[in-house]
This record gives structure tokens, sequence and C-alpha cells, in this order.
């Protein structure tokens, strides 16, 4: 089975479950349900954003493969979690094909073969359903003034995935992941996910991305991409870097949505 990088250690639940609270909002306003849809959501984490759109009104269903995430998971009546690979999703014969809306949400960087989760999903789908994928890319990325020692840390984590068979850069593939997969792409975009010194959510913004490369922190040491006290003194300058008064950063969630033909 492929590694997850970020593992599911509570303390990397307790960044993922911040990061959601962050940006939930901004993915549902995009989303733009109506109510009533069947949604699968691929790669469900803790499930805080599948909650959300049943919250928003959908039947969903969610597919993780981790039972130490599904075991924390958010639960909403119309919410049903199940444990499963997004390659192999665990769907009766008679969903195939019906779904309204297939997401998938930071899923894609972590599989060594994001085309095949993105076939699953076309599948899953009814004809003109919708396709959803949001994901990272890690090359969008700008902090000003630099923290110190920050571009070495980016450049280590980002080799992580690599590492690992997965693709840091998925993002910018997202349509062309749909239109090889047999969905026509209909839209794509970014949302906007940064903040600078002055603003309320940042801190939790530069704590999230910290967490990020702590959780690494065992990859990042053991390939030798930095040894640990270049690793600490670059957590100890971003945090550093974050009490400036002209700090920020600039990042985007790539967003692609495709329907099925
Ligand atoms: C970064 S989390 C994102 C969770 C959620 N989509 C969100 O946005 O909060 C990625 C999740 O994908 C799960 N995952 C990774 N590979 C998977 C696979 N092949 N099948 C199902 N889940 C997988 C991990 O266990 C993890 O919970």
């Amino acid at each position: 089975m492929e590694a997850y990088l970020h593992g599911t250690s509570p303390k990397e639940q307790e960044r993922l479950a911040l990061l959601n609270s962050l940006i939930n909002d901004a993915g549902l306003r995009e989303l733009r349900l109506r109510g009533g849809e069947r949604i699968v959501d691929f790669g469900a984490g803790l499930g805080q954003f599948s909650a959300a759109m049943a919250e928003a009104g959908a039947r969903v269903v969610g597919i993780e493969r981790s039972e130490e995430q599904l075991g924390r998971a958010a639960r909403h009546e119309r919410l049903e979690l199940r444990r499963g690979d997004a390659q192999d999703p665990p769907l009766r014969p008679e969903e195939w094909g019906s779904f309204d809306v297939a997401h998938a949400r930071f899923l894609l960087e972590h599989v060594r073969d994001p085309a095949a989760v993105v076939r699953q999903m076309v599948r899953a789908v009814r004809p003109s359903g919708r396709v959803v994928l949001q994901d990272d890319d890690h090359d969008v990325l700008r902090c000003h003034p630099e923290p110190p020692g920050f571009a070495a840390l980016w450049r280590a984590y980002q080799r992580t995935y690599d590492r690992l068979g997965c693709d840091p850069y998925v993002g910018r593939r997202l349509v062309s992941l749909l239109h090889g997969a047999g969905a026509s792409p209909v839209r794509c975009t970014f949302l906007f996910f940064g903040a600078c010194a002055g603003e309320e959510k940042f801190p939790a913004l530069v704590e999230n991305m910290a967490g990020l490369f702590l959780g690494a922190r065992d990859a990042i040491v053991g390939q030798q991409l930095l040894d640990s006290a270049e690793f600490d003194a670059a957590i100890a300058g971003l945090r550093g870097w974050a009490e400036r008064p002209d700090s920020a950063f600039w990042y985007a969630i790539f967003w692609a949505e495709g329907v099925r033909r």
C-alpha cells in the first residue's frame, strides 16, 4: 500500500481539522450545490468537508482508506463513511454511474496513479454528473520577505512527495486528468489560500504550514534532504517571520471541474 506522507497522528489530525475550518466555506461556495445532490467524496480524511456538503443538503458517501481517520471523522445524518481505496472504491454495483458529483480534495497529490483515481470518479457519476478536483501545486507559494531557511525547507518538503512516487505539482494537471479520464472539462480556478500579518487567520495558516513540515520531519531528515539542525532552524525562522509586521504569503488551491460525457 502507498505511504501517506502526512500520517494520521492526533497532531496531524488536529492540523487537518484546523485547515478544514479555514477553507471549507470557500470550497462550498465554489461547489455551488443546490441541495439534494448525491455526492461521493474520495479520500474523505476526517470527513469535515463531506459533512459540510451533507449540511448543505447533499447525501454524501465518503471513502477513506485509513481506519484512524475514520475513527475520528465527522458524523452527519446524510453522510455515510466507508473504508476503502480510492483506486478501487467500495461502491455497490447499482451505485456506479449514479452520483451527481464526485469530489476529491488533497487526494491526488498522495496517490501514485492519479489518473486511475480520476477514472473511477468519472465512472461513479451519472452522464452529465460533475467531477470536482481540488489539489495542491506547491510551485505557486510565494512568501515575502522570505523566512530564513525557508526555500531549502520548501524544496526538501516537495522532494518527499517525489520519493513516495507522488506528484507535488499535480494541481496543474487537473484539467488534463479530467480529459484523460473521459470527462469534459468545464471550469478551472484558484481558491486563494494565504494571508498577511495583521489578518486574524494568519497565525493559524502559518501554524498549518509549520505542522506540514513537522509531520514530514522524519522523511526530510531521514532522506537527508536537510539535517536536523537545518530543519529546526528553518522552523524557528518561519515562526519568527510570522511575528514580523510585514510578512505575507500567497498560495492557492487548484480547482478543476468536468462533466461525464
Ligand atoms: C490531506 S487528506 C485530505 C482529506 C480531505 N479530503 C480534506 O480535504 O480534508 C488526504 C486523505 O486521503 C487519504 N488517502 C490517501 N490515499 C488514499 C487512497 N488511495 N484511497 C483512499 N484514501 C486515501 C488519506 O488517508 C487522508 O485521509
